[in-house]
């Protein structure tokens, strides 16, 4: 078998055999094939796409293209959650404690950033001396010590993945169903969950824009997991604009430690309850969706949720001080407020652009090698439907040192722009738009 001939019957639109995807996903892990031939064969993907059964093949080949975990020592029916990646998503910092502290083990792999939107293993990494590296010994004993564990694909769980994950991000191929699903699913499969919530965004900051788009991602997914007996349900929620107020690795730690205090936004807050209601049923702590959500918010307000993170973030090396004080994280010096040039409502937030802005104030990688820089960010003063007079402040930006002045005049025009003011309030946009099992 020829990679390039392979590249070129996806160019031109038809089916690979099982056996072919093997061939690339073996042959990319192993070196073999580079990455400019992967990265041709990933854009014939995302023009010409894939079947299901494509789709399914490659899931399956990345899952084992390494380790596969065995998470049968840990009691219970393992739950995780995954976002297919948006724009201040700092849902897992609050929900994997929150599930845990409702009684379902949390054992869950988190990937870094990628394109536009935020990753959970580089927040994490704010907290001081907080480790997303472990042995599959040392994540079992945690989930069954502790209840919840968050690693990174350290090891080697899912190497293809890890490696087609960068080289997307770095090549135009991110926004492609058939990547995106196998992408997902290939983890969680590895990673050994009994059960998935996935967290398909939609909108402006979500790599599917259209709710159309969205439920075929998602009903790829569920297929997949279906198959691969996890039972698996996908809820589509808003990206239209950032969600809850941070975007950027410490500042959205910080809101995520707020938000167990008690203190978050509402739409944060509802998207935790709603993906965490689901966690409850699939892990059988709870009857309905209604039920989950009481446990839930039961659990917020007697703090057993924070008392739970910074049991979390004690056991993985980080310091459990940040649960009482968040101000302990390193947020950066430097910051300039974006003024709003007219009054009115602010009637959208464009979510990408705010993620994009983020991105080059250094939070985000423009390329696989980029260093990026936990301590920067937008903090937005100001959601869809608020009021707000000319020249009060939008956004607050958290610049690096080093950023020169004419960079971040630019990136404060950008986020000035992301933000639609009208004279009218605008209509309320639902938060979660369909749920798909
Ligand atoms: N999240 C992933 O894990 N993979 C993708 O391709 C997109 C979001």
């Amino acid at each position: 078998m020829r990679t390039v001939d392979l590249i070129q019957k996806k160019r031109d639109g038809h089916e690979l055999a099982r056996e072919e995807i093997q061939f690339l996903i073996e042959g990319y892990t192993k070196g073999e094939i580079p990455d400019y031939q992967m990265a041709a064969w990933a854009m014939a993907v995302f023009f010409r796409g894939m079947s299901a059964r494509e789709t399914a093949d490659l899931t399956l080949a990345m899952a084992a293209s390494g380790d596969m975990l065995d998470l049968s020592p840990i009691l219970g029916i393992k739950t995780d959650k995954h976002s297919t990646g948006g724009v201040g998503d700092t849902v897992t910092l609050v929900l994997a404690p929150l599930a845990a502290s409702a009684g379902v083990p949390v054992a869950k792999m988190s990937g870094r950033g990628l394109g536009h939107t935020g990753g959970t293993i580089d927040k994490l990494e704010s907290i001081p001396g907080f480790s997303t590296e472990m042995s599959p010994e040392d994540f079992i004993r945690q989930v069954n010590t502790h209840g919840v564990a968050v690693i990174g694909q350290s090891g080697n769980i899912t190497p293809a993945d890890k490696k087609l994950y960068s080289l997307r991000d770095v090549t135009g191929t991110v926004n492609s169903i058939p990547l995106i699903a196998s992408s997902i699913m290939s983890k969680k499969i590895a990673a050994g969950a009994d059960a998935i919530v996935l967290d398909v965004k939609t909108g402006s900051g979500a790599f599917m824009k259209t709710l159309e788009d969205s439920i075929r991602l998602a009903e790829a997914m569920v297929s997949i997991g279906t198959e691969t007996g996890r039972e698996t349900v996908a809820v589509i929620t808003d990206m239209e604009e950032p969600l809850g107020t941070a975007v950027g690795n410490a500042l959205e730690v910080r809101l995520a430690v707020e938000t167990l205090q008690g203190k978050g936004p509402a739409d944060l807050v509802e998207t935790c309850l709603t993906l965490g209601s689901h966690m409850l049923v699939l892990g059988v702590k709870a009857d309905s969706a209604e039920e989950a959500k009481d446990i839930l918010k039961s659990k917020l307000s007697s703090g057993e949720a924070l008392a739970k993170f910074k049991e979390f973030v004690a056991a993985q090396g980080g310091d459990p001080a940040v649960g009482d004080d968040p101000n302990l994280l390193q947020v950066s010096s430097r910051h300039v407020t974006v003024p709003a040039p007219r009054g009115g409502y602010v009637g959208h937030i464009t979510a990408e652009e705010i993620g994009l802005a983020a991105m080059e104030l250094g939070a985000g990688r423009e390329t696989k090698e980029s260093v990026i820089d936990l301590s920067v960010g937008v903090q937005l003063l100001r959601k869809t439907g608020d009021a707000v007079q000319e020249g009060e402040g939008l956004a607050v930006l958290y610049a690096k040192e080093g950023q020169s002045q004419e960079a971040l005049d630019r990136i404060a025009k950008r986020v000035q722009n992301a933000y639609l003011l009208q004279d009218e309030a605008p209509e309320h946009r639902k938060l979660v738009h369909a749920v798909i099992s």
